[in-house]
């Protein structure tokens, strides 16, 4: 292989495991994932990559991940991050793929067990609380408006990579004029999300993955003031990124 070329949808293979030598949790999931033979290298680092920059700034909560198809940012998630107790996995259908790829993490991590959970059905129906980290990779157009409403009325943090966006469909703030029709949508969520009062962060991952490489993190502002420390988590496992 290429070794730059991640964007690729070639499947990881009992063949590309010699591509993730090493001990670091990038490798030893990308080893692993390799048994599973239903990966594609993009889907791989496109959600390491995710995975990774929301736990920087993201830790704890429960996990609810919608139009999750294969479901590997929650399974990267968790394993980053032992603080969330579980993920909630929503789709329309789930793919074979999701039941493969949890077979083989869990019999390397067992710790997983039980903690990601599949629910089929559309995304409008479910439900977050305050407590929820919901985020979501490719839900396409509307989708990723419908994952932030989720999140504001919830009032919960909430992570997204945007796809496919829709010109006629989603907010372009009438900016077309002045920047390409998926960055003024991106940046009309901006706007929307800070109007709602939460804090945004508009991060990248990186674009040799995919071009359609937004990562767009935002935590709802605390209203009144905090009079209780943050539970102490010393006694959880936090993998160091
Ligand atoms: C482009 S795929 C992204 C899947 C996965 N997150 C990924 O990164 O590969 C979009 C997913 O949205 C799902 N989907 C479409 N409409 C949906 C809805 N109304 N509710 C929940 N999931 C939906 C599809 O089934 C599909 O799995």
């Amino acid at each position: 292989m290429d070794p730059l070329d991640r964007s690729s949808d070639n499947v990881l293979n009992r063949y590309t495991t010699r591509w993730f030598e090493g001990e670091s949790l990038v490798n030893r999931i990308g080893r692993t994932l390799c048994l599973a033979e239903c990966v594609s290298r993009k889907e791989f680092f496109e959600s390491w990559e995710t995975a990774k920059r929301l736990r920087r700034q993201m830790r704890g909560g429960t996990i609810l991940e919608l139009a999750a198809g294969h479901g590997l940012l929650s399974a990267m998630l968790l394993l980053l991050d032992d603080t969330s107790p579980s993920a909630t996995l929503v789709d329309t259908s789930m793919p074979p793929s999701f039941a493969k790829i949890y077979a083989v993490l869990r019999e390397r991590w067992p710790q997983l067990s039980g903690r990601l959970n599949y629910v089929e059905g559309p995304l409008e129906e479910a439900v977050a609380d305050s407590h929820s980290l919901v985020v979501s990779i490719h839900a396409c157009g509307t989708l990723t408006d419908r994952v932030l409403d989720m999140a504001i009325s919830a009032g919960c943090r909430v992570g997204v990579v945007p796809c496919c966006h829709d010109y006629k469909r989603c907010d372009t703030g009438g900016l077309t004029n002045w920047m390409e029709g998926s960055l003024a949508i991106d940046a009309m969520r901006v706007a929307r999300l800070r109007h709602q009062g939460f804090r945004v962060a508009a991060l990248n991952i990186p674009r040799d993955i995919t071009p359609k490489n937004h990562l767009l993190l935002a935590w709802p502002e605390p209203k009144g003031p905090v009079d209780e420390e943050p539970p102490c988590q010393a006694e959880t496992t936090v993998e160091p990124l």
